[in-house]
């Protein structure tokens, strides 16, 4: 390894494994990682703590104005602020997780996030997940990556994070959810969840995380 800080883009559909591999990947290199998923979460939550109806999009965009989203990493995890508050829990709570699809598919929300999300890239040494990384935030990514699973190897995940959590909700509904965000997040009109043509694709059904972060790692190795 090298001291070369390059740009690492990691995309795919709801429950593919992103976050908890680019975490990995962020510690493994030290680099800074960036979950762009919990933005567009933050923003969801501030628009209903100020009881903003989520169709009214002209005042979610203007709340955007009063929204500030930090990220601080600690040994436990990264955390995630929004207006100073430490909001790393509830934005994975099921009321934001079936409601953002809505807000992340507003125009003026996506490119005040997107440009927030360059200028934290901007220096290289990055880890970013998403959905529109490496097609429209970093296209110049040196790496990118597109991880996908099936619905029900999703669902499953989501089921034991959920357990974690002391949720409880069934296999048979995380399904229904899952897909309807997939369908929600590949048919907006803005960025829409594809691949990138230069992404590489990595299907993690049938894989450990320990052996996504080594795939992931080797492919990262040949670019430093
Ligand atoms: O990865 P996640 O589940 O935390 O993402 C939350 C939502 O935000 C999801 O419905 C898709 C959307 N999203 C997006 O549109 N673009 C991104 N770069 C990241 C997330």
């Amino acid at each position: 390894m090298n001291n070369k800080k390059i740009q690492i883009a990691i995309d795919g559909p709801a429950s593919s494994g992103k976050s908890t591999v680019a975490k990995l990947i962020a510690k493994k290199f030290a680099y800074i990682y960036c979950d762009t998923g919990a933005m567009y979460r933050a923003v969801t939550l501030n628009a209903i703590n100020n009881q903003i109806d989520l169709d009214n999009e002209q005042s979610i965009v203007d709340l955007l104005q009063h929204t500030v989203i930090d990220f601080k990493t600690i040994p436990g995890g990264q955390q995630v602020f929004l207006n100073g508050k430490n909001v790393t829990e509830t934005i994975r709570n099921e009321e934001i997780t079936n409601s953002v699809s809505a807000v992340a598919a507003i125009k003026d929300v996506r490119s005040n996030l997107v440009k927030k999300q360059q200028k934290i890239a901007n220096n290289g040494g990055i880890v970013m997940d998403g959905r529109d990384i490496g097609t429209t935030v970093l296209p110049n990514a040196q790496v990118k990556i597109y991880l996908v699973a099936s619905v029900l190897e999703r669902a499953k995940r989501r089921l034991k994070d959920n357990q974690n959590m002391g949720i409880n909700i069934s296999l048979d509904q995380l399904e229904k959810e899952i897909s309807n965000r997939d369908y929600k997040d590949s048919h907006r009109k803005i960025s829409p969840l594809r691949m990138a043509k230069d992404a590489i694709k990595i299907d993690t059904s049938s894989m450990s995380v320990e052996q996504v972060v080594n795939k992931i790692s080797t492919i990262i190795d040949q670019k430093l």
